[in-house]
C-alpha cells in the first residue's frame, strides 16, 4: 500500500504571458480548449482532499490567465485544502488579488526572471515584465500574503544573487527559492545556453552559505543547486509516486511534471478514472515506486532509501533509459555521459529557443 500523497500540483493551464527559455513545461503545450472546467478542477481538489492531500499548489503556465482563478480558489479551499498561487504575477490586478485574498488564498510564490527590467524582461521574452511585476509585489505586501520569491538561475542571472536575495528582502518576501533551472521541458531544449559553470555554482554556493547566517530569522533561504555538478542524485519528488503527484491542464495525472517525458507509461486522467485509483493502482505510478524496480547498483546502495535512484526523467534524458541510474550518481556508469555533456556546455551562443504556446 502506497503513502499518501502530502501535496498536489495542479497545473490550471500552459497558457502564459511569459515565454522562459527555461520552462519546466513540455514543449507540446495543452491548448486552452482541452483545459479541465472550474467544476472538473473543483472536484479533482475534493477527490485530492479525499485521498489525503494537505496542500495545493496552484500553477500553470500561468495560473492568472485562468479567468476562473478566484472560484478556483474558492473550491479548493471548501474542500480544505491548503493553497498556493505560484505566479509570475502578470495577469494579477490589485482588483484581482484582494478578490483572492477574499476567497481565502494562503500563500504566493512570485517567480522572477532577474533583478533589472533589462535581463529580467529579455529572460522572459516580455517587455514591460519585471516593472509589472514590481507593481504586483507592492500589492502583494499590502494585502499582507506571506510571499515567497521563486528565482531560477542559470548562467545568465547566477552573478546576480546577491542582488536577488536583497530583492527578496525589500519586496518583504518571507522566503526565497534559489533554485538552479532543472533540466525539463524546453528548459532541457536550452541547456546548453542556460547550463551555470562550476566557477559559479561554487561562487553562488559561498554567497548563500553567508545569507543564510546574516538574515537568520528575517529570510528563509531555500537554494537548489544545479544537479549536474553534484555527486550524489537528488530525491526527485522525494520518490516517485510518495508524497506528490501533478495534475495537467487536461486531467492527466502524473507522478511529477516531466513524467510525460517516459514513452512507455501510460498516465490516465481524473475525468475518466477517480484520483485515488490513479494514485493506488495506475501502472505509472507503481513503475518506479519504492525499491523494487531498482537494478542492482541502486538496490544495493545504503541510500536507496535517501534518494530512490534519483531522477527517472532525467535518466531518460541523458542515458534514453528512465530505469537507469539517475546519471548524477558518480557510481552510476552514465556519469561519464553526463561529464561529457558539461564539458560541451557553456560553448552554446547566445541564442535562447523560447517557449512558445
Ligand atoms: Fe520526473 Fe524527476 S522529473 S522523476
Amino acid at each position: 500500500m502506497p503513502d499518501l500523497p502530502l501535496a498536489m500540483l495542479a497545473e490550471l493551464t500552459h497558457r502564459c504571458p511569459l515565454m522562459c527559455p527555461y520552462c519546466s513545461n513540455p514543449q507540446e503545450l495543452t491548448a486552452r480548449d482541452r483545459e479541465l472546467t472550474t467544476e472538473q478542477w473543483a472536484d479533482v481538489f475534493r477527490q485530492a482532499a479525499d485521498l489525503g492531500v494537505l496542500q495545493l499548489h496552484l500553477s500553470g503556465g500561468e495560473p492568472a490567465s485562468r479567468r476562473d482563478l478566484v472560484e478556483l480558489v474558492i473550491a479548493a479551499r471548501e474542500a480544505g485544502l491548503y493553497t498556493n498561487l505560484i505566479t509570475s504575477g502578470i495577469g494579477l490586478t490589485e482588483a484581482r488579488l484582494e478578490a483572492l485574498n477574499d476567497a481565502g488564498l494562503d500563500h504566493i510564490q512570485l517567480s522572477v526572471q532577474g533583478v533589472r527590467a533589462e535581463i529580467a524582461d529579455r529572460i522572459g521574452g516580455y517587455k514591460g515584465g519585471f516593472d509589472r511585476k514590481m507593481q504586483v509585489a507592492d500589492h502583494i505586501a499590502r494585502l499582507g500574503f506571506p510571499l515567497t520569491l521563486n528565482a531560477v538561475m542559470h548562467r545568465d542571472n547566477l552573478d546576480d544573487l546577491p542582488a536577488t536575495i536583497a530583492m527578496a528582502e525589500r519586496l518583504g518576501a518571507r522566503r526565497i527559492e534559489i533554485a538552479c533551472v532543472q533540466f525539463q521541458g524546453w528548459a532541457l531544449a536550452n541547456r546548453a545556453r542556460l547550463q551555470p559553470t562550476r566557477a559559479q555554482v561554487d561562487r553562488a554556493k559561498g554567497i548563500v552559505r553567508d545569507a543564510v547566517e546574516q538574515m537568520k530569522r528575517r529570510l528563509v533561504i531555500d537554494f537548489v543547486p544545479p544537479d549536474y555538478y553534484s555527486d550524489l542524485p537528488k530525491a526527485c519528488m522525494s520518490g516517485w509516486g510518495s508524497t506528490g503527484l501533478n495534475v495537467t491542464p487536461d486531467g492527466t495525472v502524473l507522478p511529477c511534471h516531466a513524467a510525460q517525458t517516459i514513452p512507455h507509461l501510460i498516465f490516465e486522467r481524473v475525468t475518466d478514472r477517480p484520483l485515488a485509483a490513479i494514485w493506488h493502482d495506475s501502472p505509472a505510478f507503481n513503475a518506479y515506486r519504492g525499491t523494487d524496480w531498482m537494478p542492482d547498483l541502486c538496490r544495493s546502495c545504503d541510500r536507496r532509501e535517501v534518494d530512490f535512484g534519483g531522477c527517472r526523467c532525467q535518466a531518460l534524458a541523458i542515458l534514453g533509459d528512465a530505469s537507469a541510474p539517475d546519471p548524477v550518481c558518480r557510481k552510476s556508469p552514465g556519469r561519464a555521459v553526463l561529464d561529457a555533456l558539461l564539458a560541451e556546455e557553456g560553448k552554446a551562443d547566445d541564442t535562447y529557443i523560447y517557449r512558445r504556446t
